[in-house]
């Protein structure tokens, strides 16, 4: 679809002859500042609700929308005196002293974290986050009220080919591949410490055809939530020295900035796509980081000639 979403005559047009909806369309990122918020909804809650009121008029009956990580807020955290306890929210007065590791709020010890599954709370820290999950329930409200599928696949940090360019609310390996490309040395922030899954835009690919391809089989008003993850836990200091690497750049330089919004550790467990829809993530972080920077060199001798 080319238009906005938000339109009902360009949706409803769009929605002619088809009887699934892959969606996609989102405002991305942390944001600026809150100022953004009003945007976020806008593009994000009404965006989807304008849809999916197009979709029931349509009668169109399968939705796979593109769910997001950022629902758990902080991942899974495991006391070892007191088992999985939720993460207190992060202090200013902590991560301006460089205490950036949860810690425990019956007995202060530092927390060990883990992989969320589905069942995991929810937990949006910002207001992106909240629109994600806000999406989620509109879709599910959608599936309930009209006897439609409705999946949503909670896709951890995608890169790969045609990952947007260096913008404030581009995603972090884009962000280091165009400092990089500018002759600088990306810059982590924390302590470069911060766990995540940097999952391959094919695997991601490779899991909405699985999630749509089974959507025929599921219940109507149905809803259903996957995490898409590689299953490769890497530091956000690993991506910056995979990528710096890659590049033959200068080596990354820790900060110790921080955004309030931020996560410390997010990573999922992905074992519920793979035994219910057969997925497998086929890209290895080296080879897929590889490949994306250099994707990044072909675009600059591009740009040059
Ligand atoms: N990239 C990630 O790491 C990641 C992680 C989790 C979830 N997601 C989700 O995946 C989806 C795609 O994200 P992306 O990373 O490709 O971001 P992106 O910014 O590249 O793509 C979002 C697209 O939505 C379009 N869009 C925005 N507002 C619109 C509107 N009002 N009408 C029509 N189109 C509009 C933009 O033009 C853009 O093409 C989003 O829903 C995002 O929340 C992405
Ligand atoms: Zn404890």
């Amino acid at each position: 679809m080319i238009g906005d979403l938000r339109d009902p005559t360009v949706v409803a047009n769009a929605l002619r002859g088809v009887d699934a909806v892959c969606h996609q369309a989102a405002m991305v990122g942390l944001g600026v500042d809150f100022a953004d918020a009003p945007d976020y909804a806008d593009t994000n809650d009404v965006g989807t609700a304008v849809l999916l009121a197009a979709m029931a008029r349509a009668r169109v009956q399968r939705l796979l929308l593109a769910g997001s990580m950022v629902v758990y807020g902080e991942g899974r955290y495991d006391c070892a005196v007191h088992g999985t306890v939720p993460a207190p929210p992060r202090r200013v007065a902590d991560l301006g002293a460089g205490r950036f590791e949860p810690c425990c709020r019956l007995c202060g010890a530092e927390l060990t974290p883990g992989p969320v599954d589905e069942d995991a709370p929810v937990d949006p820290r910002n207001v992106y986050a909240a629109t994600k999950l806000h999406q989620e329930h509109l879709a599910s409200a959608w599936a309930r009220a009209c006897g439609g599928v409705a999946v949503s696949l909670r896709y951890h940090n995608v890169y790969g080919p045609g990952l947007p360019r260096d913008t404030p609310y581009a995603g972090v390996a884009a962000i280091f591949r165009s400092a990089l490309a500018r002759g600088e040395a990306p810059r982590v922030f924390e302590d470069g410490a911060q766990r995540r899954d940097f999952v391959h835009v094919t695997d991601v690919a490779a899991a909405n055809v699985a999630a749509l391809a089974s959507a025929g089989d599921r219940e109507p008003g149905s809803f259903r939530a996957y995490n898409v993850g590689s299953g490769e836990i890497r530091t956000v200091g690993d991506l910056a020295s995979a990528l710096a690497t890659a590049c033959g750049g200068p080596a990354p330089v820790v900060t110790g900035d921080y955004r309030l919004g931020d996560v410390r550790h997010i990573t999922a467990d992905s074992g519920r796509l793979r035994s219910e829809l057969g997925w497998r993530p086929r890209v290895a972080f080296a080879d897929g980081m590889a490949e994306f920077a250099a994707e990044e060199h072909e675009r600059e001798d591009y740009a040059r000639n």
